[in-house]
């Protein structure tokens, strides 16, 4: 089985690459480096991997790379509120319009299997944290990024699932090692300020979230593949599991555990958009998947690999979506679109 990853150089994309060859599939990636190609050093070179350097905003290519695949996964896109704020033209053009390309793209190929990475950030700011959201929750997105993404969700839900079948999987916030490591995470971004930096400051530390290891993101998408058509066809999956909803103030105290003494200042915040709790018992009762790997795991690899030194500096700019100040970002982004197109 041939699996398309768009995106597949990015934080996700990079370990999910990794995990289908594990697991015998062969995989094609197309990708425009955005945040350079490191990501794809374990895999480049595999027999049963190949790279299509280019744009999901150029038509032919995604034409091209959809050729004989059997299934797409759609990771590519400009990820989090800060990198889709910081140039919302770039992000709808992307997380849109290139989306729809791709999605046309497989449909005329005839694709059996299409998977979108959609965000449980779609719930928004939930009046009531005790009720943990299902798929059923209302979506208020509150950012462009949100916004982007529901908008997607609910274009390829209202398609027919034949002869591409499209499941939605709504991931919760990501946290773990990647070869391609962001730290603009809350997770990764907390243990690295605590562990190098000994200073964290908490915006909000009262608001929930839920957090799910990059791996164990990866075994969910593994798991609709694996899975039935019409146990996922035309269907949405919280991906995560229901324990591991924090507030942020809890992550400090897991992080504090393995790395203790880091000065931290809360900075208090009436509102945050991102104040959500999350059931995940669907993908649970249907796919019969957990997660693996807590918050506590998580930390426990990260701060192993911070104080061996395998990261480097820390301060690289391919760790960040929003690296370097928006200015210099926006301008290198946009300029990267404007000669794919
Ligand atoms: N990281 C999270 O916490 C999280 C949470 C929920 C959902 N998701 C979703 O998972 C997916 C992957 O997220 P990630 O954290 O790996 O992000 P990432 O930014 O690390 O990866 C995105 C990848 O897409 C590529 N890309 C961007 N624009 C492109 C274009 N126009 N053409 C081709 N490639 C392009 C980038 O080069 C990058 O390699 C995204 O769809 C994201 O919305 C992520």
């Amino acid at each position: 089985m041939t699996v398309l990853v768009t995106g597949g150089a990015g934080y996700l994309g990079s370990v999910l690459s990794l995990v289908l060859l594990e697991a015998g599939y062969h995989v094609r990636v197309i990708d425009n480096l955005l945040y350079g190609g490191r990501g794809l050093l374990p895999v480049m070179g595999h027999s049963r991997f190949e790279f299509y350097a280019a744009d999901i905003l150029d038509h032919d290519a995604v034409e091209r790379a959809t050729g004989g695949v059997d299934a797409v996964i759609h990771l590519a896109a400009i990820v989090g509120d800060p990198a889709c704020a910081r140039d919302p033209t770039l992000a709808r053009a992307v997380n849109e319009e290139g989306s729809a390309h791709v999605i046309a793209a497989a449909r005329s190929a005839g694709v059996k299997r299409f998977v979108f990475t959609s965000t449980c950030s779609n719930y928004g700011r939930m009046a009531d944290v005790s009720v943990l959201a299902t798929e059923a929750h209302d979506l208020r997105p509150l950012s462009l990024y949100a916004e982007t993404k529901v908008a997607i969700e609910r274009g390829l839900l209202a398609l027919p699932q034949s002869p591409t079948a499209f499941t939605v999987l709504r991931l919760a916030t990501l946290f773990g090692l990647s070869p391609r490591m962001r730290f603009d995470l809350t997770v990764n971004q907390f243990v690295m300020e605590m562990s190098v930096r000994r200073k964290v400051t908490v915006y909000g530390e009262q608001f929930w979230r839920p957090y799910v290891h990059v791996r164990d993101a990866t075994r969910a998408i593994v798991a609709v593949l694996a899975a039935p058509g019409d146990s996922v066809a035309g269907r949405v999956f919280n991906v995560g599991h229901t324990d591991e909803n924090y507030r942020k103030v809890d992550l400090i105290e897991i992080i504090s555990r393995r790395v203790p003494g880091a000065e931290v200042e809360f900075v208090s915040m009436a509102e945050d958009p991102r104040d959500y709790r999350v059931s995940f018992d669907r993908i649970r009762s249907v796919l019969a998947y957990s997660t693996t790997r807590s918050v506590a795991d998580g930390v426990e690899e990260m701060a192993t690999a911070l104080e061996a030194g395998v990261l480097g500096g820390v301060d690289d700019p391919a760790f960040s979506n929003t690296p370097g100040g928006a200015g210099v970002t926006s301008t290198a982004v946009s300029r990267q679109v404007v000669c794919a197109l």
